[in-house]
């Protein structure tokens, strides 16, 4: 099986990054890092990035004149890279839907919550465990899902429950699925590498 050729998408800190990252070195993971993509400079993953030799990239539509110009900077950066999958790892912007076009079925997210619960516009970051602890959530977890042109809704690939413990916070509670984050998305990017990712009727199964 050939390595898995990644783009990854990240706004922020980027600590999925760094776990796609030290799977990739644990091979666990058999894939590589061509780019890292961010739409802000000031981003922690593209310092890790750019640590790791990795190609960091800002691409941001606040820089370019037009959408299309954003776009096809955007794309062009992909092919150069020569990534032939996109992670998206706290990536705050839509994916536009001419790169979803270009990586049909190619585009995975992780969520920080069971989707399609806790998921859409302004479910994000600390907005999300908030809502859970709000609503009395017993459980939550993190969803690993293939990214279509809507928010939150392509098909589930994977998930797996964490649970919500009395006197949790957001923080506290964030951290607990931080960790399970960590170790499932690297789990279902090794899926596509080996090629156990099948749809059915718009269904998603790992075998
Ligand atoms: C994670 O909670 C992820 O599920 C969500 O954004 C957060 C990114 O965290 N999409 P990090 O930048 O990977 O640390």
């Amino acid at each position: 099986m050939k390595p898995l050729r990644l783009g990854v998408f990240a706004s922020g800190r980027g600590s999925n990054f760094a776990a796609i990252l030290a799977a990739i070195d644990g091979r666990r993971l058999n894939a590589s890092v061509d780019v890292l993509i961010s739409n802000d400079p000031a981003a922690g993953a593209l310092e890790t990035a750019r640590a790791r030799g990795v190609r960091a990239e800002t691409v941001s539509s606040a820089g370019f004149d037009s959408r299309d110009a954003f776009v096809s900077r955007l794309t062009e950066v992909l092919r150069e890279s020569g990534a032939g999958f996109i992670a998206l790892a706290g990536y705050m912007k839509r994916v536009p839907p001419e790169v979803v076009a270009l990586y049909p079925g190619r585009i995975v997210n992780i969520h920080p919550a069971l989707l399609p619960a806790f998921g859409g516009k302004g479910m994000y970051g600390r907005h999300v465990h908030e809502a859970v602890i709000r609503q009395g959530c017993k459980v939550t977890g993190v969803t690993v899902h293939l990214v279509d042109e809507q928010y939150d809704r392509g098909p589930i690939l994977a998930q797996r429950c964490v649970p919500v413990l009395p006197g949790d916070t957001a923080e506290t509670l964030a951290g607990r699925v931080l960790e399970t984050e960590h170790s499932l998305y690297p789990e279902v990017l090794q899926a596509f590498a080996e090629g156990r990712v099948r749809i059915r009727g718009g269904i998603a199964f790992i075998e």
